[in-house]
């Protein structure tokens, strides 16, 4: 702080500590994460085990609806799903236009589809409409955000976007939209463990913007928008496609350690290690291993051995900062297994946690207050005379 500086304050003058770490600044019934332990869980249920004996479409029901659904229910939600996911005819061309935008970012392009959809689908202000509608919202948002993905993948490759298929499963839709064929099972399998360990996770940053711009009163697409923005951070979520350029630098595992040590020494953060909260395993990572041992081949059984080789480096280099693979490390391995292109991953990313984006928004609108928290401001003390203009 400089020493002319004056302390003010317009809170109660206490400071937050830098980045919010360990800051409660909301009461959720969605889940948690309990970094020491390496645990985290939807609702009451440890999400591992979700991951493991239910599908994707009954994890999105839980957190929408807050229980696990019976056959009925899933079947009725299955049809929901199956009608919010067809896109209307006349978003394809301006798809075609964002697909064609040079410098292509999917991610931004995302974005700026899912804004479009929002605004061309009418979504207001919460504040202005019955919680049904902002159901709905939530349940288009969340349907739609893999077909765009997956439409403007393909436009951009100068295919036709492939329409969904109701038959198929949320992660059998998503490689069937992608390539136009239908996938084989192991990747839905595979996929579809990513996609459900990656739905939500805490009060992480994007789902923190979600909920701030949701309590504004501002529309459910705002705070999705704001949320993918977030996203887009390699701290965040633009991690995985780094995690895989990162191998094909290494190239092999007699390589990993003398790469490691070069990297740190030049100050860089290794890509897919490290967390805010978890402070020991973190159990994504772990269940990710496992799917990429079944589907991801030799790509695997490398990105392991150096795995371990970079945990051991920065357990040296970095002593006493228990830094181990986070849920980026496999992601990358996994979702290249399935054959979904690098460019993509993050925009995959995307289209799970729009899952729990949304569900925050609708627990934020249930209980509303504008988040609004103050600054401390540590500039040259005011009011400094303004200089007469030239
Ligand atoms: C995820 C992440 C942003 C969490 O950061 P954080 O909680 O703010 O952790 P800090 O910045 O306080 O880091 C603590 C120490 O560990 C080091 N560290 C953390 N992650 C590191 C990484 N991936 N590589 C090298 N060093 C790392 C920091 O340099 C710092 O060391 P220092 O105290 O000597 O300066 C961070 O671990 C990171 O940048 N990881 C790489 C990107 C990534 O994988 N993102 C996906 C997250 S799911």
């Amino acid at each position: 702080m400089p020493e002319t500086a004056q302390v003010t304050t317009n809170g109660d003058g206490r400071d937050a500590p830098a980045g919010l770490e360990g800051v409660v600044v909301a009461h959720t019934q969605i889940g948690d994460v309990r970094g020491l332990e390496g645990f985290y869980h939807y609702r009451q249920y440890d999400a591992i085990e979700l991951n493991r004996r239910r599908t994707l479409e009954d994890v999105w029901y839980l957190l929408f609806r807050g229980h696990l659904p019976d056959r009925a229910e899933r079947e009725s939600f299955a049809r929901e799903i199956a009608e919010h996911r067809v896109l209307p005819d006349d978003l394809v061309p301006f798809l075609r236009t964002l697909a064609a935008t040079e410098p292509y970012d999917p991610l931004a392009t995302l974005r700026t589809a899912i804004s479009f959809v929002a605004q061309r689908s009418g979504f207001r202000s919460w504040l202005d409409i019955p919680a049904d509608q902002l159901y709905d919202n939530a349940m288009l948002l969340s349907a739609q955000t893999p077909v765009l993905v997956a439409a403007l993948h393909r436009l951009r490759e100068g295919q036709l976007p492939v329409p969904p298929d109701p038959g198929l499963s949320a992660a059998a839709n998503y490689l069937y939209m992608l390539s136009g064929e239908r996938p084989d099972p192991q990747h839905v399998w595979a996929l579809e463990r990513y996609l459900i360990s990656t739905i939500d996770h805490g009060f992480n940053s994007s789902t923190f913007t979600a909920r701030v711009i949701a309590s504004t009163g501002a529309d459910l697409g705002a705070a999705v928008v704001g949320a993918i923005g977030a996203l887009s951070g390699p701290l965040h979520g633009g991690a995985p496609s780094r995690v895989l350029e990162m191998l094909d630098d290494i190239g092999s595992p007699d390589r990993a350690e003398a790469w490691t040590r070069a990297a740190l020494q030049r100050g860089d953060r290794i890509m897919g290690f490290g967390h805010r909260v978890y402070k020991g395993k973190d159990p994504r990572s772990a269940l990710l291993r496992e799917v990429a041992t079944t589907v991801g081949g030799s790509t695997a059984e490398f990105a392991a051995a150096v795995e371990d080789t970079i945990v051991r480096v920065l357990g040296e280099e970095k002593p006493g900062r228990a830094l181990n693979a986070n849920v980026e490390f496999y992601a990358g391995v996994v979702m290249d297994a399935c054959g979904i292109p690098r460019e993509e991953f993050t925009p995959t990313f995307a289209s799970s946690r729009v899952i729990g984006w949304c569900t925050h928004v609708l627990e934020q609108v249930a209980g509303n207050r504008l988040i609004r928290p103050a600054a401390r401001y540590d500039g040259q003390p005011p009011p400094q005379p303004v200089p007469a203009g030239d």
